[in-house]
């Protein structure tokens, strides 16, 4: 069942790059003048001409892929984007218009607070559109239109493959709007990035994993530690909450992910000599501010990981290569990709090395029916 595989986690990391192709086949033509076609989300030319804003729900890592949406669709098409847990969604009175569409993100496609939310989009009239991986699941029947990740079943409680599942299949949701607005010449050179480089980005993954070794021996180190810290900033914002989600998750170890210019409005009080703290540096806009972060952690003694593109300099003379974890360079959408792996990786082997129930976590359920 397992595939040779000691756990059903590693198992499903291992066939994320296949996630990625699956969720791609027969949606984006290889020929880049063929266009998108997804006919399932119900979605004309002219809905995406007329949206004026976005309302992301999930919970957990689901949210992660909402607000890395929120970041890629804000960037790129100038579309507002909301963001919200499914659990706050449906008590804060949110306002929503006609223009509006209410996106679900939901690996089971059965998470309660997710289908409140979408009720409440119902009830006020927005178009609600789901992005989930279970084919005829509640959230599948409730929405207006469905995109359907195609990861296959997840076993593991953790969410691995369902994850990168939803990052894809926010990039393909993106990349089918981007076809009917207007963009700007730059906008219209990153989609084509984008387009081209999903693709690729399934090898990518596989580089990762094919080198996880170094990430296992950093692991196994930060396993020994009470605490965890990661930080990032705009799109590692949201995978440096994941990683923080994961390590807690499966390891037990505290840990909090954050984004790093919050570090010192608070955060940095809790850092002192040999604190792990892993800084996700794979965004070339906010480069610069990551390195200025990660001296901000050495000046504390804290021990500082980054995660990097290949070919990096700065940060690897700053922190030296053993402590330098990589991933395949391409652009900085691209880059979450490889990016989320190198952090599930790290969850994975410290918990693995404190020989925790790694599939069947402690106190949690892989679907939350209930609120
Ligand atoms: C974390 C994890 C959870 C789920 C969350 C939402 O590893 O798996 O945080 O992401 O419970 O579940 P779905 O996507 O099924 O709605």
């Amino acid at each position: 069942q397992k595939g040779g595989y000691e756990h059903f986690m590693l198992k499903e990391m291992h066939e994320q790059p296949q996630t990625v192709t699956d969720t791609l086949l027969g949606r984006v033509p290889e020929d880049s003048r063929l266009p998108i076609e997804i006919p399932e989300l119900n979605i004309t030319p002219d809905d995406v001409r007329r949206v004026e804003r976005l309302t992301f729900v999930a919970c957990g890592t689901a949210y992660h892929a909402g607000v890395i949406a929120k970041y890629a669709f804000e960037q790129i098409l100038r579309i507002p984007v909301n963001v919200d847990v499914g659990s706050e969604f449906r008590y804060r009175q949110p306002i929503l218009g006609k223009n509006e569409w209410v996106i679900a993100i939901s690996q089971s496609g059965e998470t309660a607070d997710t289908i409140a939310s979408m009720r409440e989009g119902k009830e006020q009239g927005a178009r609600v559109l789901a992005i989930t991986n279970v084919v005829g699941s509640s959230v599948a029947r409730l929405a207006d239109g469905v995109l359907y990740t195609r990861a296959g079943p997840e076993v593991a409680v953790a969410s691995t493959k369902a994850f990168i599942g939803q990052i894809v299949g926010v990039y393909l949701l993106l990349l089918y709007m981007a076809q009917y607005r207007h963009l700007s010449p730059s906008a219209q050179q990153v989609v084509r990035e984008l387009r081209q480089g999903l693709w690729r980005s399934a090898r990518d993954i596989e580089r990762v994993l094919e080198t996880a070794d170094k990430t296992r021996a950093i692991a196994e180190r930060i396993a020994e530690k009470p605490v965890a810290f990661f930080i990032g900033r705009n799109m590692d914002e949201p995978l440096a909450r994941e990683g923080a989600l994961k390590l807690k998750e499966i390891s037990y170890i505290h840990a909090q992910g954050y984004p790093a210019g919050e570090l010192k409005h608070g955060t940095l009080a809790l850092l002192e000599s040999g604190v792990p703290v892993v800084a996700l540096a794979t965004q070339s806009s906010v480069y610069d501010k990551m390195v200025s972060n990660m001296q901000e952690v050495l000046a504390r003694d804290a021990w500082c990981i980054g995660i990097v593109p290949e070919g990096d300099e700065r940060v690897t003379q700053l922190l030296g290569e053993e402590n330098v974890l990589t991933i395949p360079r391409s652009n900085d959408y691209l880059h979450v990709l490889p990016a989320a792996v190198q952090v599930q990786l790290i969850a994975y082997y410290a918990a693995r090395a404190l020989g925790r129930d790694i599939d069947q976590p402690r106190n949690l359920a892989k679907s939350v029916t209930v609120e």
